[in-house]
């Protein structure tokens, strides 16, 4: 039998270890959507100056107390959420137990498809028991996938504070607290719409889906703290980035501002991972993610 040259057979073996890669890569892809990861996120207030700096949680000083603790999670995508509602309150339970929670918040993206959006709803309907059985408020907004909702009819299971501000105290400080929220009005005709204005003696925290939102504050727009998600972290990340060059319009992925804690103007904000999938249920580089957030004010 005629031996190959070498060049060929050196060309069969990159091109089968990129095929395997391929292979391995969408095998993982599946795989992904059904992990799931509590993280605690320490948020600390914002210098004026500074433009989209990754925040190091260790600038807060050790055994320094969290003027507020919030259990966040974002972008359910119902349909495709392979994290289920029992693994969520478990981590919501375990959160709470561990030192009361001041709210539990979500960031909107309910569901893919509002004809299906059943399971979505029942979803928040068993956080909102257990916020109440808890006796912790359960606010929320809805995202770009979640225009046909009206979430202050009461359907969502939270209260809406879209266009509004609710406020409150700290358990462990007892500082005053304004939490206050904006509608995503989808990607066809954007609109982003005005932060409630809010007192400057409080902590105030905005919970805006599309974290894009910070580069159109106006001049008198501004909150200590802001929580998005919208980004899934890239959902499928790819070489080069091309999941967002290619497949996304937004524009803080391109100053690679995709998930974590940043500062921006004075403002400390933070990208979750979220918890669904977009289109198909896959993700890579992107573990689906709910959080305490604990704010150090
Ligand atoms: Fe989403």
């Amino acid at each position: 039998m005629k031996e190959l040259p070498a060049g060929v057979f050196v060309l069969i073996i990159i091109l089968g270890v990129i095929v395997l890669a391929a292979v391995l890569y969408c095998v993982w892809a599946f795989i992904e959507p059904n992990l799931f990861e509590v993280t605690e996120r320490k948020l600390s207030p914002a210098d004026k100056d500074t433009d989209f700096r990754k925040q190091s949680p260790g600038a807060i000083p050790s055994g320094k107390a969290p003027g507020l603790r919030l259990f966040f999670f974002t972008d359910l995508h119902a349909e495709l959420c392979r994290v289920s509602s029992k693994r969520l309150i478990s981590a919501l339970r375990a959160a709470h137990n561990a030192s009361p929670l001041d709210a539990v918040i979500f960031g909107g993206d309910i569901c893919n498809d509002y004809s299906t959006s059943g399971r979505g709803l029942s979803y928040l309907k068993e956080v909102s028991d257990v916020c109440s059985e808890f006796n912790i408020p359960f606010y929320g907004v809805t995202g770009n996938h979640d225009l046909e909702f009206d979430p202050s009819d009461g359907k969502c299971h939270f209260t809406s504070i879209e266009g509004r501000q609710i406020e409150f105290r700290s358990h462990a400080s007892g500082r005053p607290v304004i939490l206050c929220g904006v509608d995503d009005s989808g990607r066809k005709e954007r609109v982003w719409y005005k932060v409630p204005p809010v007192p400057s003696d409080c902590i105030s925290v905005l919970v805006c889906h599309n974290p894009d939102a910070i580069l159109h504050f106006g001049s008198d727009e501004h909150v200590d703290y802001m929580l998005s998600g919208h980004f899934h972290a890239g959902q499928l990340k790819m070489p080069f980035r091309l999941e967002f060059a290619r497949l996304r319009s937004d524009i803080l992925p391109r100053k690679k501002v995709v998930e974590g804690v940043f500062e921006y103007k004075g403002t400390t904000f933070f990208i979750s991972r979220g918890l669904g999938c977009n289109a198909i249920p896959v993700r890579s580089g992107a573990i689906p993610e709910a959080s305490v957030v604990e704010i150090y004010d």
